[in-house]
């Protein structure tokens, strides 16, 4: 029963940790923490500086750093993907 038991929660946690990325839970945490120190804009401006997705994922690490939110992986991963999503679209 133990071990049953033990290979359930497993298997819903490893289930759980596959999902792909939860675009809601991204827009959520960036319409209420990430629009203080600049709007949207700066994500289709000509100038941005983020050009591939590891400078994206890095750059929303900077940014939750300095906000201070000590987000875990899943919610930067979140944000980023949103972010690429509905501004960035890089492949
Ligand atoms: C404390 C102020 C501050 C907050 C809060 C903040 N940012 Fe930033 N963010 C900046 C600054 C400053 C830059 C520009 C850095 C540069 O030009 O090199 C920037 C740039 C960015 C960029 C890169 C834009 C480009 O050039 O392509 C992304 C993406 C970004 N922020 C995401 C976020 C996210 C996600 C959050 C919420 C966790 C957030 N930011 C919150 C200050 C902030």
């Amino acid at each position: 029963m133990k071990t049953f038991l033990i290979f359930t929660v497993s298997l819903i946690i490893i289930t759980f940790n596959s999902q792909a990325a939860d675009l809601d839970n991204g827009r959520t945490l960036h319409t209420n923490n990430c629009l203080t120190c600049h709007t949207s804009n700066m994500y289709t401006s000509k100038t941005r500086k983020v050009h591939d997705l590891a400078a994206l994922n890095a750059r929303v690490k900077r940014c939750d750093f300095s906000l201070g939110t000590q987000w875990f992986d899943d919610d930067i991963a979140d944000v980023a993907a949103y972010l690429n999503h509905g501004y960035y679209k890089f492949k």
